[in-house]
């Protein structure tokens, strides 16, 4: 796996990659949103869901939210929604939509307040993160969770690292996925591929629900 602290990439390549995705999603925000708004996510809601307590409200951090479509989700669902999203024209669309508080942070810096969500839903975001600074990401989103509390994420699979167009991502199969999962102290739920229904080499989308054990704690 590779470490934060890798010689070989420097912060700074880092920040410019993390500045090329983002403007990516800034300057076709509204493009974005209407080729995006009517997808149907409500698998991946269900199975966060799924794997928490059903009899409460629950504190949701919508992790890289985009324009707000699953907030409104949640908080139709009686949850309370919080979106985090490092494109500040996302981030205000997110929130005329959703009525939603909704933070402004990147990735590579976040701030947030320990245990404070019961999940964290990260669809289609996480595998922006660059493999260097992924340990910290993952582990910054376990400080946030409450004891228990569970991370649910969707990212497209395969095996690699690098830019497609303006835009980073890096692309795991489920053991390499569950190996940074388990290094943070996450313990697996379920994992399963999307689309359903579809033979598995079109299945292009992997989602794993984690939780958050209360056991081991990361380095
Ligand atoms: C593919 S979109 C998914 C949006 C939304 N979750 C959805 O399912 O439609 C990826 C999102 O992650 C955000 N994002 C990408 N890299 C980020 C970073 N380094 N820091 C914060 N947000 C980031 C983008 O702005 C965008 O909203």
């Amino acid at each position: 796996m590779s470490k934060a602290s890798d010689p070989q990439i420097p912060p700074e390549l880092l920040k410019r990659v993390e500045q090329s995705t983002l403007s990516h999603y800034e300057e076709r925000a509204e493009q974005f949103w209407e080729g995006t708004r009517d997808h149907d996510v409500s698998q991946n809601i269900d199975a966060l869901l799924r794997a928490l307590p059903s009899s409460r409200s629950l504190k949701i951090l919508d992790f890289g939210c985009g324009p707000g479509r699953d907030l409104v989700k949640f908080k139709a669902q009686g949850h309370e929604a919080v979106g985090l999203d490092g494109s500040a024209e996302f981030c205000k669309m997110a929130v005329q939509y959703s009525g939603c508080e909704v933070l402004h942070q990147s990735f590579s810096e976040l701030d947030l307040v320990a245990e404070s969500y019961d999940g964290i839903f990260a669809n289609a975001s996480l595998f922006h993160v660059p493999k260097a600074l992924y340990p910290q990401v993952l582990k910054a989103c376990f400080t946030a969770l409450k004891p228990g509390g569970v991370l649910f994420s969707s990212n497209p699979r395969g095996e690699g690292e690098g830019m497609n167009g303006l835009r980073y991502g890096h692309y795991m199969e489920l053991a390499t996925s569950e190996a940074y999962l388990r290094a943070a102290g996450f313990e697996m739920v379920e994992h399963y591929y999307r689309p359903v229904g579809m033979p598995r080499h079109l299945q292009h989308w992997l989602a794993i629900v984690a939780r958050k054990t209360e056991k081991i704690k990361p380095a």
